[in-house]
């Protein structure tokens, strides 16, 4: 009798204790630390062992996918140079043409745009008097035909803002700006006649 309990006795050890391991699970590692076994995890910038930062710097002058430099600093400089040297990509000559121009489509595509992001202050003709302006919300909006002003420094005006007109560089793309530009110019064309 007394080892028949005995033996019950080491049954129910037995099975608690290995109802505890994780069979799934290895229970030993010899060279824990190695990572022949474990991958080290670093942080996305932290050091790594040697003391390098996990994740290299680009390499300088690298620009990410899509972005277009722009050189000209956000001074009153940075805009007369834009304003005399900055001139449009979107310009084409064909062999029949007498003069560079911006095809329809890129026209097209500045007058929508600028009907949604530069219409309620500058107004539909580009006299300044959009529906911010007239209810006062807005002052100083210029009329187009009263500003000295290029293909660069609209331009210019779209990347950075100018007095309480704000930058636009984050709303729309380099591509976008461009076609605004033009539609701009062909506003003040109209205004000036
Ligand atoms: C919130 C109102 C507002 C919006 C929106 C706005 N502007 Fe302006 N804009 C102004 C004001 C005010 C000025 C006058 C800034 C100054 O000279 O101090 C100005 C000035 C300008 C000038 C003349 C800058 C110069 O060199 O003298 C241009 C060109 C211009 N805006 C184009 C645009 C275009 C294009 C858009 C749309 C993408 C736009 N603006 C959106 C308020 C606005």
């Amino acid at each position: 009798m007394k080892s028949f309990i005995k033996i019950i006795a080491v049954f129910v050890i037995v099975l608690t204790c290995s109802s505890c391991v994780d069979k799934q699970k290895r229970q030993v590692q010899y060279m824990a630390d190695t990572d022949m076994y474990t991958p080290v995890g670093y942080e996305t910038y932290g050091e790594t062992a040697d003391g390098e930062a996990s994740v290299r710097k680009p390499v300088e002058g690298t620009i990410a996918r899509g972005q277009v430099p722009y050189d000209y600093p956000d001074s009153q400089t940075g805009y007369e140079a834009a304003r005399d040297s900055l001139r449009s990509p979107l310009k084409i000559q064909l062999p029949t043409d007498s003069i560079a121009q911006v095809s329809k489509k890129d026209m097209d595509n500045g007058k929508y745009l600028y009907g949604i992001y530069c219409a309620a202050c500058h107004g539909d003709k580009g006299d300044g008097q959009g529906s911010l302006a007239q209810n006062g919300k807005i002052l100083g909006v210029p009329n187009y035909k009263d500003r000295d002003i290029t293909e660069g420094s609209i331009y210019h005006v779209l990347m950075y803002g100018k007095g309480i007109m704000g930058s636009h560089s984050s709303q729309i793309n380099a591509k976008e700006r461009w076609q605004i530009t033009h539609y701009v110019e062909e506003l003040r064309a109209d205004l000036l006649k």
